[in-house]
């Protein structure tokens, strides 16, 4: 399947000169979300995980169906002030600006083994910032995995040492 043809261009959004990566279409569509799925733990291969992490927002929208059909728990990493328990936090650098992940103490036992999972690998930003999160909890970060990459903001450099892989690249 291509799934690039489920992905649509908006010009300007969220803001002038930026041309968004639409994966709603891709979303609505039974046949295009399933297969991107399975396209999804294809990349990871028979590797066990023990917990799936996914980021706010448009993290969640896969990384819980992934976390079910590999048997692993799943994992909330959220914007700052979400999350109700202990936590610990990162801060990263945004274009303009930084920005702050947390993840619960919790969540990531000493020795998980954990697939991180995000829509999008821009930068690398947000995926580097939640690879620090896991590690601080005693976690090893198996793969990162993204349905596109926009290969021209070089986030593969910022997560160097890590494997990723992206169903898309643009
Ligand atoms: C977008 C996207 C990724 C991140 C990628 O999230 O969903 O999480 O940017 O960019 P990076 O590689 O440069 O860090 P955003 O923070 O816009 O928020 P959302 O998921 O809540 O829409
Ligand atoms: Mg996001």
């Amino acid at each position: 399947m291509d799934f690039k043809e489920y992905v649509r261009n908006i010009p300007d959004f969220p803001e002038k000169g930026v041309y968004f990566k639409d994966i709603t279409p891709l979303l609505q569509d039974a046949h295009a979300l399933s297969a991107a799925k399975e396209a999804l733990l294809k990349m990871l291969g028979n590797q066990k995980i023990d917990k799936v992490v996914g980021m706010e927002s448009r993290g969640f929208f896969f990384a819980p169906m992934l976390a079910v059909d590999l048997g692993a728990g799943f994992v909330p990493v959220r914007k700052p002030g979400k999350l109700p328990f202990d936590k610990i936090r990162e801060t990263y650098t945004l274009e303009y600006g930084e920005d702050v992940l947390e993840i619960h103490s919790d969540a990531i036992s000493k020795g998980d083994k954990v697939l991180v999972h995000d829509d999008v690998l821009a930068t690398g930003g947000t995926a580097s910032a939640v690879c620090k999160l896991i590690e601080r909890l005693g976690g090893e970060v198996v793969q990162c995995n993204f349905l596109l990459e926009l290969q021209f903001l070089k986030g593969h450099e910022k997560l160097k040492g890590y494997t990723i892989a992206s169903l898309m690249k643009f």
